[in-house]
């Protein structure tokens, strides 16, 4: 596993990391047992970065994860975030309510700082202001955290975290799907030495390449309840394209690939060809998916050809059918 430096974190951290939304039971239930495979099986392919969220189950992620790090002999960089959870979101920020939520976060991993929190998909009109900047400022100096960053929807928002001096990371919605990023924001966060965390870098499963039109999700998943947007941003699941054109998109993204090159390789290694992006966060419901994710690291950059047809098609025939902004 390579790694690469996650901006002004200073972290070096694997170029495949975790996600572990799905470890807070929110795609459907994860046995204990399966949890500790999951996270057992990243550590052993060298992944040593794991995206978590305070609400993601509501604290289970985190406390799964925190479980865990107690096993460990070397602590793997974990990044939760803070902004969705209690009575926060939308209008409900203050300097004690983000804290006191960052407070559950550390308890729940068991750590003495938070090496790095994300503002989770803060409304616009509070990025704006600059004041929760302000903030994660000051618990970074009490100690509290380490590090801050921001999770974001889109581009728009991406820019206005840039303005923030000490932001040390973007996680964005980034895969062959979704391109936007490559030139309206990779070179800004270059610049300002952010690393870039790349999300749904499977388009929640659509580039995993096993991904068929009569696939049912269990009533808990998002791919079930909030494949239109009906529970939160229409741009987030499946990148915001509707299922069954996904797919079909999906397939005719196969055809252009060399035999010895499966979809889901192309995919991440699309991500990791990027220079500015420090680790891919792909979701796994098992450890062989930890296994497949995390083996991309050791293959080669795709040939120019192949990246100039992946660039034309995205611009093409999928742009145009993602949902929400961009
Ligand atoms: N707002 C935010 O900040 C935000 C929002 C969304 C996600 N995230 C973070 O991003 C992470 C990734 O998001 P995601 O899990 O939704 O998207 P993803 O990585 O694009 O998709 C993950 C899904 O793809 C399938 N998959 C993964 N590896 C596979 C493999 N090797 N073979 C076949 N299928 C495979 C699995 O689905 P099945 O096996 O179930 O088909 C898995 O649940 C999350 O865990 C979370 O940490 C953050």
């Amino acid at each position: 596993m390579k790694k690469r430096t996650l901006g002004k974190t200073g972290f070096e951290v694997s170029e495949i990391g975790l996600g572990c939304w799905q470890l807070g039971n929110d795609f459907g239930p994860v046995e204990d047992s399966e949890a500790k495979a999951i996270l057992d099986s990243a550590a052993e392919q060298g992944i040593n970065l794991f995206d978590t969220a305070d609400v993601y189950g509501g604290g289970v992620s985190e406390q799964r994860i925190g479980d865990w790090l107690k096993t460990q002999k070397t602590k793997p960089v974990v990044i939760t975030k803070v902004g969705r959870g209690g009575d926060l979101f939308p209008d409900g920020y203050n300097k004690n309510s983000v804290r006191k939520s960052l407070e559950g976060s550390k308890a729940r991993l068991g750590v003495e700082s938070l090496d790095l929190v994300q503002l989770h998909c803060i409304p616009p009109e509070m990025l704006k202001t600059g004041e929760i900047f302000s903030w994660m400022e000051a618990f970074q100096q009490e100690g509290l955290i380490t590090h801050y960053g921001a999770s974001v929807e889109t581009i728009e928002d991406a820019l206005v975290c840039c303005q923030s001096d000490s932001l040390a990371t973007l996680q964005i919605i980034f895969n062959i799907f979704r391109q936007d990023a490559v030139d309206k924001l990779l070179p800004i966060a270059e610049q300002k030495n952010i690393g870039i965390i790349a999300r749904l870098p499977l388009a929640s499963g659509l580039l995993s390449g096993r991904m068929q039109k009569n696939r049912t999700f269990s009533a808990q998943d998002h791919r079930n309840y909030n494949s239109d947007g009906a529970a939160f941003n229409v741009g987030e699941t499946f990148n915001g394209l509707p299922f069954e054109l996904g797919v079909d998109l999906a397939d005719q993204v196969k055809t252009m690939l060399p035999s010895d090159m499966n979809l889901l390789q192309c995919s991440l290694r699309w991500l990791l060809d990027q220079p500015q992006v420090s680790t891919v966060i792909s979701g796994a419901s098992s450890s062989q998916q930890v296994i497949s994710n995390a083996l991309t690291s050791d293959l080669p950059p795709l040939s120019q050809v192949l990246s100039a047809k992946l660039q034309t098609f995205y611009q093409e025939q999928v742009r145009q059918h993602i949902r929400g902004e961009i």
